[in-house]
């Protein structure tokens, strides 16, 4: 029997994870995440078509941003809803679905308490959204809560080993992130993602994919990352100018050394690893 000193720690955590939950809502709303979001045009894509939605399927893409992971399955003829806990990047997520007349519901909200009944959705999607989410066994509690008994849970998230993850540990060794943080590269892991999903699901299987990025040259993606990506760009506004230098430095390296060998010369190209995971809700 749960005692109150049994419970007082995990209301404590829960306490301490909204307030970086809180946090990184604001950085996320930092810079200009819409001036990257073509970049992953392709992942969203990609875990929509692997997916294989149906016509008329319910479908959830959580952590939406600009709607990518929306739009695709409505082009294919789902019902989709999108949620995102950055306003701006909803509504031009809403301006996208207008300019394509399709009809989407889409809503402000956070991963971790989705504002939908329990088995509403045929397909929930994340498309390198949910990994973000501050409390991790949380999210992937809901994702599985909102799925309907038989539907499918589909995942797409940055792996520890490609670019983005060794981005996000520069970036870490710069600026520590706060000791209650729970990396988002968890969500890199098959098994991890199993552990998270838990019990409310079976036939965990997964792909590894990567989406190939051209800029002119190293600069020009640091430079772009620097300025608009929230995560970068908050960590960057938070160092000396001396600091900012040094990361900016790391970065250049990070990209130069992960440059493809065979590529045209006259500009960088980068392939970006993502595991795309999907699980079936346990009937
Ligand atoms: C890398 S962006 C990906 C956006 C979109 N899924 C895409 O494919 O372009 C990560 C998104 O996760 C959202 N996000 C992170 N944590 C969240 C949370 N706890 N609840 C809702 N949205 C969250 C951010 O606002 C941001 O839009």
């Amino acid at each position: 029997m749960a005692t109150d000193t049994d419970t007082a720690p995990a209301q404590t955590h829960a306490v301490v994870l909204d307030a970086l939950r809180d946090r990184q809502q604001k950085v996320w709303s930092s810079g200009d995440y819409n001036k990257i979001a073509a970049l992953t045009v392709p992942v969203a894509e990609t875990l929509v078509t692997e997916t294989g939605i149906r016509p008329g399927a319910r479908v959830l893409d959580v952590a939406t941003g600009t709607g990518h992971a929306a739009l695709a399955a409505s082009r294919q003829g789902a019902r989709a809803s999108g949620l995102d806990y950055v306003p701006a990047l909803v509504g031009i997520a809403r301006a996208r679905a207008a300019a394509e007349q399709l009809d989407l519901d889409l809503t402000d909200g956070v991963a971790e308490q989705l504002p939908y009944p329990d088995g509403s959705f045929d397909v929930v999607l994340s498309a390198i959204g949910v990994m973000f989410a501050a409390d991790h066994q949380r999210a992937a509690a809901e994702l599985v809560r909102v799925t309907r008994p038989g539907g499918q849970i589909g995942l797409a998230s940055w792996t520890p080993s490609g670019f983005v993850g060794g981005m996000f540990g520069i970036v870490g060794r710069h600026v520590p992130p706060p000791a209650v943080t729970q990396s988002p590269l968890r969500w890199g892991t098959t098994e991890t993602v199993a552990d998270l999903l838990g019990a409310g699901v079976t036939d965990v299987r997964s792909t590894v994919h990567s989406v190939t990025q051209r800029f002119t040259d190293a600069a020009a993606f640091v430079d772009l990352f620097l300025a608009y990506y929230g995560p970068t760009h908050t960590a960057a506004a938070s160092l000396s100018p001396e600091g900012r230098a040094t990361l900016r430095a790391d970065l250049l390296a990070h990209a130069v050394a992960s440059a493809r060998p065979d590529a045209p010369r006259d500009h960088l190209v980068l392939d970006w690893e993502y595991l795309v995971v999907h699980a079936s809700r346990r009937q």
